[in-house]
């Protein structure tokens, strides 16, 4: 059997903590690739989780290169690179940092992984995956980003808090561009099958959407410096391991679209269908009015930012 391999471009919080997971959970072989400066820290990183596997009980190779020579065959690429926001920084100047970034990073994938699927994380995603398929000119359902995982994974967690029941029995949707303007998609949330409903009052239901929309931006303030690694890198798992066994998983996931839920040349977090072909399916949901005009104004946000982008 021909093994898995996983390139992740950036080992830096989210890439590393992803090498772990995929490598403690044998799902790929790993590779981290960094910048040059940065290829001894990636390759320490490699080495110190490959060192973990005698005592977690797993085998599979874990390498740090700065070389993109190393990502050839690789069946995924996960995009992690990227600057965050500084004092000082405008929000356009992000977009273009990061825009650069993912077309150095793109150049490296056509070259040595070009039938490979890539999963981008780095924000702003919904931008920044707009700007990887029109720079990879990859089929859409080959270029995916994460977010709604996340997103949703937080409005569990605080569901299952206000309940105090498993976060595991709770699920649900969350939809739209990752940011304030998400949309958590209400009548979709279970918990153990029965609605939420029945369960909250609707003003704590409310604070909980509340608090989902600011789940990125609470981890920020109580690090003090950086950004959630351990959630996000999960989230990348779960869709990485989705394709890789082609599993079709019906979840959350950002995809380019070209007239599903009524929007054209965006890409935007909407239920898919995740299998060995990357995106197989869009799902689309009869939405509430109300939640339909959530998801335009969410569109619309996503928009602006796209608009700070070069290459349009
Ligand atoms: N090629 C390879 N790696 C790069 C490049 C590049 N062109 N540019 C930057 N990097 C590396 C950096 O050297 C750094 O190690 O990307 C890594 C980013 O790691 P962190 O700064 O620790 O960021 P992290 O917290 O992992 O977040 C990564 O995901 O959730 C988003 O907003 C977050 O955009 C950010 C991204």
């Amino acid at each position: 059997m021909t093994k898995n391999k996983i390139a992740i471009i950036g080992a830096g919080h989210t890439g590393s903590t992803l090498a772990f997971i995929i490598a403690e959970r044998a799902l790929a072989d790993v590779v981290l690739l960094e910048i040059p400066d940065n290829e001894k820290p990636a390759r320490g990183k490699a080495l110190d989780i490959k060192e973990s596997g005698p005592i977690l009980g797993f085998n599979g190779s874990v390498v740090g290169t700065s070389n993109y020579e190393d990502i050839q065959g690789a069946d995924i690429v996960v995009i992690t690179a990227g600057a965050a926001r500084k004092p000082g920084m405008s929000r356009d100047d992000l977009i273009q940092i990061n825009e650069n970034v993912m077309a150095q990073v793109t150049e490296g994938i056509k070259k040595y992984a070009p039938e490979s699927k890539i999963i981008v994380l780095t924000n702003p995603v919904d931008a920044m995956t707009y700007a990887v398929y029109k720079l990879s000119g990859f089929p859409k359902e080959r270029v995916l980003g994460q977010s709604g995982i996340l997103d949703t994974a937080r409005y569990r967690t605080f569901v299952s808090e206000a309940l105090d029941v498993a976060q595991t029995d709770v699920t649900g949707l969350v939809l739209g561009g990752h940011g304030d303007t998400m949309v958590p998609i209400l009548s979709t949330t279970l918990v153990g099958g029965v609605p939420l409903k029945a369960l909250l009052p609707q003003d704590k239901i409310d604070a909980i959407v509340e608090r989902t929309r600011k789940g990125g931006a609470e981890i920020v303030g109580l690090l003090g410096n950086g950004s959630a690694y351990y959630a996000p890198a999960a989230a990348i798992y779960e869709m990485a391991a989705a394709i890789l066994r082609d599993e079709k998983r019906l979840v959350p996931a950002i995809t380019y679209l070209d007239g599903e839920y009524g929007f054209k040349d965006i890409c935007l977090g909407v239920p898919t269908i995740l299998g060995a072909n990357g995106v197989e399916k869009v799902v689309e949901l009869d939405l509430t009015e109300d939640e339909q005009h959530q998801l335009q104004h969410s569109a619309e946000a996503v928009e602006e930012v796209k608009s700070a982008l070069k290459k349009k």
